[in-house]
C-alpha cells in the first residue's frame, strides 16, 4: 500500500461515503451510485493488486484507510464515521479478488438504516460476499491476532513482555466489567510488581513504550502507560516501593469507569454536548466503585481513581469530591494523564511531540496541574524525552532511545533517514556524547513524526523493527 497517498486514502473514502448515501435517493443503477462504485472499485482493485487486504474503519472517533488518518473529518467522512459507529462497525477489511458485484451488494447492505452489525455480518453470508468482513468496535485485540503480539516475544527484554502483559491485564478487567462481572485484582497487581522493579532500576525502556501508540489498542496502551509513567514520577521523587505500586495499580486503573459509559459518547467525533459531558463526568466514580468491589485492592487506589481529574485548585469531576481530603498521588496520576493524552492521536487533535507536552503541561501549572510536580516530571523526562524525532545537523533523523543523564543535549539515538533524505531499513544507532572529544552531531529540531510517517514507538524497543 506504499503508493497510496493520503488524497488517495482520503478519495476512497469520500467515494464510499457518497455511494452509501446516494443508494436513500436512487436505485444502484443510477449514475449517483454507480459513477463512485466505478471509479471506487478501480482504486480499490489497483490497491489490491499491491496487497492481500486493506481495511478502514475508525478508532477512537477517527477514521483511517490503512496507515492514513483523517483528524479532521470532511462532511462526507464524518457522515460515514456516524454510521460506523451507529452500527459499531470498527473496521472493514477489503480482500483481493473483491467484485464490482460484492462491492455495490456491500454498499447497498451498508446503507440500510438500522442494520447492525450482527444483521450485517449475516446478510454478508448471506448474499456470498467473501472477499468483505466487518470487525465490531474495539474488537481488534492482541488475542486475536496472536502471531502479530510483539509483546509476547521472549527476546525483546522484561520490559516488553512485562508492558504487553500489563496490557492485557487490563484488557481482561475491561471485558469483565462489560460482562457485568467483578475483575480479579491479581493480573494488575502481580504486572505492577514486575514494573516496580524495572521502574526503580532504569524506567527508560518502559517509558519508551509510551511512545507506541498504538491507535487500534487506544484505552488500553492510555492506561498503561498512565500506570507506567505515574509510577517513572513516583519513583524518580523518591517515593516507597508501596506508593509506587499503588499509583502504577491507579495509574492503570484509572480509566477503567469508561467502559460502563456507552460507547456513542466515548466514540464520538467532535465535541460532547453538555449532556454527553455530564455522562463522561461519571467515568472517576464508577471506576472507584468498582475497585471498592474487587478484592485485594486498598481502598486508597479507589481514591486515586475518584481524584484523577480533580485538578491541582480541586475545581474539576466529580464535583460532589471538590471537598474532600485528596493527597499528592492524583496530581501525579493527573500529570501522567494529561502527558500521554497530549501526545497521543485523539479526536480533532494531532499528537503533539514529547517536548512540546512538556511545555503545554507548563502552561497549565498551577490549575489544572501542581507546578512542583510538573517540574520533577519535565526533570524525569529530561530535555529530549525517549521517543522524541530529532533533526541533526548532519540533517540525519533520529529517534531518542536512551537519555544522557551527564548531558541531556547529547542522548543515544537511533537514525532513521540519512541526509539525503534515504530511509534506512535498520536504524543505526549513534551515542550523541562526546567521544574523544567530538561529538558524533547535535540536535537542531525536534521533527513531527506524522509529517515523516514514522510511528516512533516500534523504533525505541530493542531490536524490535
Ligand atoms: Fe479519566
Ligand atoms: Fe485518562
Amino acid at each position: 500500500m506504499e503508493s497510496l497517498d493520503n488524497q488517495g486514502a482520503l478519495r476512497m473514502i469520500t467515494l464510499f461515503s457518497g455511494a452509501v448515501k446516494g443508494m436513500a435517493f436512487y436505485p444502484a443503477s443510477h449514475p449517483a451510485i454507480r459513477q463512485p462504485l466505478l471509479e471506487l472499485d478501480k482504486v480499490l482493485g489497483s490497491a489490491l493488486g499491491r496487497a492481500a487486504e486493506v481495511s478502514w474503519g475508525i478508532i477512537d472517533g477517527v477514521m483511517f484507510f490503512e496507515e492514513h488518518l483523517f483528524i479532521t473529518p470532511s462532511t462526507a467522512i464524518a457522515d460515514l464515521s456516524n454510521r460506523m459507529l451507529e452500527k459499531d462497525i470498527g473496521r472493514v477489511i477489503m480482500s483481493a479478488g473483491l467484485t464490482f458485484d460484492e462491492l455495490e451488494r456491500f454498499v447497498r447492505l451498508f446503507s440500510a438504516k438500522g442494520s447492525g452489525f450482527e444483521l450485517l455480518g449475516a446478510q454478508i453470508m448471506q448474499e456470498g460476499i467473501t472477499h468483505i468482513r466487518l470487525v465490531r468496535q474495539g474488537e481488534e485485540t492482541f488475542e486475536n491476532q496472536p502471531d502479530e503480539d510483539p509483546y509476547d516475544s521472549d527476546d525483546n527484554g522484561d520490559s516488553l513482555a512485562t508492558y504487553g502483559q500489563a496490557l492485557k491485564a487490563i484488557q481482561s478487567i475491561c471485558r469483565d466489567i462489560e460482562r457485568g462481572r467483578i475483575p480479579h485484582s491479581a493480573p494488575v497487581i502481580r504486572v505492577v510488581d514486575r514494573m516496580v522493579g524495572i521502574t526503580m532500576q532504569d524506567p527508560s525502556t518502559l517509558l519508551g513504550l509510551t511512545m507506541i501508540k498504538d491507535y487500534d489498542n487506544y484505552t488500553f496502551n492510555h492506561c498503561v502507560n498512565v500506570g507506567v509513567l505515574a509510577m517513572a514520577l513516583g519513583a524518580s521523587l523518591g517515593m516507597d516501593t508501596m506508593s509506587v505500586k499503588s499509583l502504577g495499580i491507579a495509574g492503570q486503573l484509572h480509566d477503567i469507569g469508561k467502559t460502563m459509559i456507552p460507547k456513542l459518547i466515548l466514540n464520538k467525533p467532535g465535541k460532547l454536548s453538555s449532556a454527553e459531558f455530564d455522562e463522561m463526568k461519571r467515568h472517576p466514580e464508577l471506576g472507584a466503585k468498582i475497585i471498592r468491589e474487587m478484592k485485594g485492592l486498598d481502598p486508597h487506589i479507589a481514591q486515586i481513581v475518584l481524584g484523577h481529574h480533580l485538578h491541582f485548585n480541586r475545581s474539576g469531576y466529580p464535583e460532589w469530591a471538590q471537598k474532600l481530603p485528596f493527597n499528592q498521588m492524583i496530581d501525579i496520576v493527573a500529570i501522567a494523564d494529561t502527558y500521554d493524552a497530549i501526545t497521543t492521536l485523539r479526536v480533532y487533535q494531532h499528537p503533539v511531540n514529547p517536548r512540546a507536552a512538556l511545555t503545554e503541561m507548563q502552561k497549565i501549572v498551577g490549575t489544572y496541574l501542581d507546578g512542583a510536580l510538573v517540574a520533577a516530571f519535565v526533570e524525569m523526562m529530561g530535555k529530549y524525552p525517549v521517543g522524541t524525532l530529532v533533526r541533526l545537523d548532519t540533517n540525519e533523523v533520529a529517534v531518542v532511545y536512551r537519555p544522557n543523564p551527564l548531558d541531556e543535549e547529547a542522548p543515544t539515538v537511533r537514525i532513521l533517514i540519512e541526509g539525503d533524505g534515504t530511509r534506512l531499513s535498520v536504524p543505526i544507532e549513534r551515542s550523541l556524547a562526546e567521544q574523544n572529544g567530538v561529538r558524533y552531531a547535535n540536535v537542531v529540531a525536534v521533527v513531527d513524526p506524522h509529517l515523516k510517517n514514522i510511528n516512533v514507538g516500534k523504533f525505541v524497543v530493542s531490536g524490535n523493527y
